[in-house]
């Protein structure tokens, strides 16, 4: 036998010599709940071990995360008040502005990202203003615009827009240019598919849609070149980077994505993925750290460079390990 694959799988160093992905801390995003209220660290019932933060309690984290080598979060609001029209998202007093004021106060060094919709602060949980019992796009993308303006003024370094709106990476990029933000990038939950694996995440945020559900914005599963379509549109839009979200069950599509596309794009392993890998080791069916590493993995893998994770701590520690 001239061909003999086993030659390279022989020890540790060697195989890690041979290693094809590569994971690096500086890719990791962990997405982070902040609260109203004072003095609150609460776990969140559906993701154990994940918390909803009050703005005087974040830094507790976010010392840790930094410890970690994890330098990049990306914030979710959860508000006292919800509205029909969501102003919460885009109040220069919402929650997320005055986290970010109080974050890029004390963490300079860290980069602050912002997820842009309107589900958390909406009575109705939908992503954008109601016409009807449908979600109107065009009078949505000049709240989102609005939204992602108050971010940045607040000290948000990247916006990342996950309402799945027509043409919202153009609305909010020339917004983000008239207001002189031409610097700020915008990362585009592009390809964003309507999944039951986000039901986790609108349990800590209290953003389930009270009728109905997203189907008529988020894509639907069953397609793969609709996935490549808002993908190729959103960069022409003016997107810098690209997420495929889930990630697990997306992989085929991160890989087609990234193929197409010529920015970097990211995955976000979402909170249904973490909340099924908890449960599963709780139950003493797999072991979380292996089980964590394989995912992370397949992700870069897949081509993706960016990878947003509830995980991201634990990864960098595994890493630290030579997991
Ligand atoms: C807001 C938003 C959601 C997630 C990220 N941004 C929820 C949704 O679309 O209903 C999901 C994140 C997760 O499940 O971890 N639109
Ligand atoms: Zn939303």
């Amino acid at each position: 036998m001239i061909q003999r694959a086993r030659r390279l799988r022989q020890n540790e160093i060697l195989r890690k010599m041979v290693r094809e992905t590569r994971m690096d801390k500086s890719s990791l995003v962990y997405p982070m709940f902040v609260r109203e209220g004072e003095n609150i660290v609460e776990e969140i019932p559906s993701m154990e071990g994940q918390f909803r933060y009050s703005i005087d309690r974040m830094s507790e984290k976010l010392e840790s995360l930094k410890k970690a080598g994890v330098k990049s979060v990306i914030l979710f609001g959860i508000p006292d008040v919800k509205d029909e029209v969501g102003s919460g998202a885009y109040d220069d007093d919402g929650i997320v502005q005055r986290a970010l004021r109080a974050a890029k106060k004390d963490f300079s060094d860290m980069y602050f990202i912002t997820d842009v919709c309107m589900c958390e602060y909406t009575s109705h949980g939908h992503c954008g203003l109601l016409c009807g019992h449908d979600v109107d796009n065009d009078s949505t993308l000049e709240l989102l615009a609005k939204t992602a303006v108050s971010h940045v003024k607040a000290g948000a370094d990247m916006v990342a827009p996950s309402d799945m709106m027509d043409g919202r990476v153009l609305a909010i990029r020339n917004a983000l240019d008239e207001n002189g933000f031409t610097n700020t990038p915008i990362m585009s939950y592009a390809v964003k598919y309507a999944s039951s694996f986000y039901s986790p995440f609108r349990d800590a945020a209290g953003s389930a849609p009270s009728f109905g559900d997203r189907k008529s914005y988020q894509m639907d599963y069953h397609n793969r070149k609709e996935g490549i379509k808002e993908a190729l549109q959103d960069v022409e839009e003016g997107a810098d980077i690209i997420m495929v979200k889930p990630a697990m069950s997306y992989l085929d599509i991160v890989r087609e994505v990234v193929d197409i596309v010529d920015v970097p794009v990211a995955t976000y392993s979402v909170s249904g993925e973490y909340a099924m890998v908890k449960a599963a080791a709780k139950a003493g069916c797999i072991d979380e750290e292996k089980i964590v590493c394989e995912m992370a993995a397949a992700t870069y893998r897949a081509g993706s460079s960016i990878y947003l994770t509830y995980f991201a701590e634990q990864i960098a520690e595994y890493m630290d390990r030579g997991l």
